[in-house]
């Protein structure tokens, strides 16, 4: 048992002592009112709790004790809480496990029976870590090639596992630079065709007028230039995965057969006449909105329904929870190798500035961001500047009022956070907000102290 944290939340100095000398077989921390209990949670989190319902400032009521509880619970959720209640209280000893509360104890306090109680309290929490860990271990891991931490991204990972065993066409969605290619990729090669092709076309990327022969081929002749036979890249790609990027690029003239094709599997080269079918796994990806697209009448509704029968979508890199150190980290170990560099991590300033850039070119911009600054940096972390970033300016696209509110005030929360050195407390009052109100701030904003 050693190395788990016992907390004890108790206001009578005797029964402290009789306590703490009672389980000095565990790691103990005595806390004698609710603020240094929440205080001493949020150093070191604690397996099992006990706490007195009686504390200051209503040590004969329960008031205080009840507040405690619940603040515990919300700080860490899975600690085990014993409450402790005066004689004969069962009304509210069934309040606390109502409230959350692992078990309770009523007072007299018998140290022989209460080690038994908290003994099994340890072995209850064990047990939960343990299927916890287990938990992560199954469904916590990123795809390979895939560099991630936050739940988001792992839920879009799975959503790749569970597809790619299958052939339905499949649209991935997400802004510039999120990954979209890279899952495409790892989408094929978890699947059954991963020994077959790959290929990629960027809809965008290749003039209209050239975009049709890209897909379809075109046979000798079929147009001034055509000198011989040229299988389109639906071909090339067959016993594979098509990837078909920026299809909200696509045009609308060629929209009808490329919709023919998804409907039956068959493309016809350009001055061709006769029906090649070909068996490709389509995947489809673009940064555009398509219902956008199909009101200004620039995406046909029929084609849209054909592809969208799987809609991944990956979330931008400022709304994955944790992801930005873990990518930023991982770059910096990328370059630092590849340059011999000695640079050994990022500042605090660089780590609050990342936090809080918006990160418009998502995954493709923070590479070329610790790229850039693996190159410029004297060492030995890289700094804001560094990397280009203003210290916390919000992001230069703005659309509506509210995203403008939010961007200040994720801003105003950072300034604060780094001008605290990271102290909630402190940092609440410069805000001129309740504690519990910037926490749940920093939920919101996703924001790591
Ligand atoms: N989770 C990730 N882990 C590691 N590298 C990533 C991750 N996501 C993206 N990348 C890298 O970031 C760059 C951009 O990724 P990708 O080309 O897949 O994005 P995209 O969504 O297709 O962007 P665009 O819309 O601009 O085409 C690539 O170099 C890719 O390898
Ligand atoms: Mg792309």
């Amino acid at each position: 048992m050693t190395g788990q944290t016992l907390l004890i939340v108790e206001d009578d100095p005797g029964l402290q002592s009789q306590l703490r000398w009672n389980f000095d077989q565990y790691k103990v921390q005595v806390a004698d009112d609710r603020e240094s209990a929440i205080a001493a949670i949020r150093k070191s989190v604690p397996a099992v709790v006990t706490l007195d319902l009686g504390l200051p400032p209503d040590p004969g009521g329960v008031s205080e004790g009840f507040r405690t509880l619940q603040e515990i619970l919300a700080e860490t959720p899975f600690s085990k809480v014993i409450v402790i209640t005066g004689n004969n209280d069962t009304h509210n000893a069934v309040k606390s496990i109502g409230l959350g509360a692992y078990d309770f104890y009523q007072k007299p306090i018998e140290p022989e029976i209460l080690s038994l109680v908290v003994k099994r309290a340890f072995r209850v929490f064990e047990l939960e870590e343990e299927n916890r860990s287990l938990a992560r271990q199954h469904f916590a891991y990123p795809l390979r090639g895939i560099i991630a931490a936050s739940t988001e991204m792992h839920e879009v990972c799975r959503t790749i596992e569970r597809l790619a065993p299958t052939d339905v066409t499949t649209l991935i969605l997400g802004e510039s630079g999120t990954g979209k290619e890279v899952l495409a990729h790892a989408l094929h090669a978890l699947s059954p065709r991963a020994n077959g092709p790959f290929v990629a076309v960027n809809c965008a990327a290749i003039p209209e007028n050239l975009l049709e022969s890209e897909l379809f081929g075109h046979e000798k002749g079929a147009f001034t230039g055509a000198d011989k036979q040229v299988k389109g890249k639906f071909e090339l790609a067959e016993g594979g995965t098509f990837f078909l990027d920026e299809i909200g690029d696509i045009p609308l003239a060629l929209q009808p057969k490329l919709l023919r094709f998804l409907q039956e599997r068959v493309i016809e080269r350009i001055g061709g006449r006769k029906e090649i079918s070909v068996d490709v796994r389509v995947v489809c990806a673009t940064h555009q909105d398509i219902q956008k697209l199909i009101e200004q009448g620039r995406f046909r509704e029929d084609l849209y329904y054909r592809i969208n029968a799987m809609v991944v979508s990956i979330p931008a890199v400022r709304e994955r929870s944790g992801d930005i150190q873990v990518l930023a980290k991982a770059f910096l170990a990328r370059y630092v190798e590849q340059m011999k560099s000695k640079l050994t991590g990022f500042s605090e300033t660089a780590i609050a500035a990342m936090e809080c850039y918006s990160w418009p070119g998502n995954v493709r911009e923070l590479e070329s961001r610790v790229k850039r600054a693996v190159i410029m940096s004297n060492g030995p972390l890289i700094d804001a500047e560094d990397l280009m970033l203003p210290g916390g300016k919000p992001s230069e696209k703005i659309t509506s009022l509210r995203e403008i509110r939010d961007s200040a005030e994720r801003q105003a929360i950072c300034q604060a956070l780094s001008e605290c050195n990271g102290n909630v407390s402190k940092a609440a009052e410069l805000l001129e907000i309740t504690r519990p109100t910037l926490y749940s701030l920093l939920t919101k904003y996703r924001l790591k102290i």
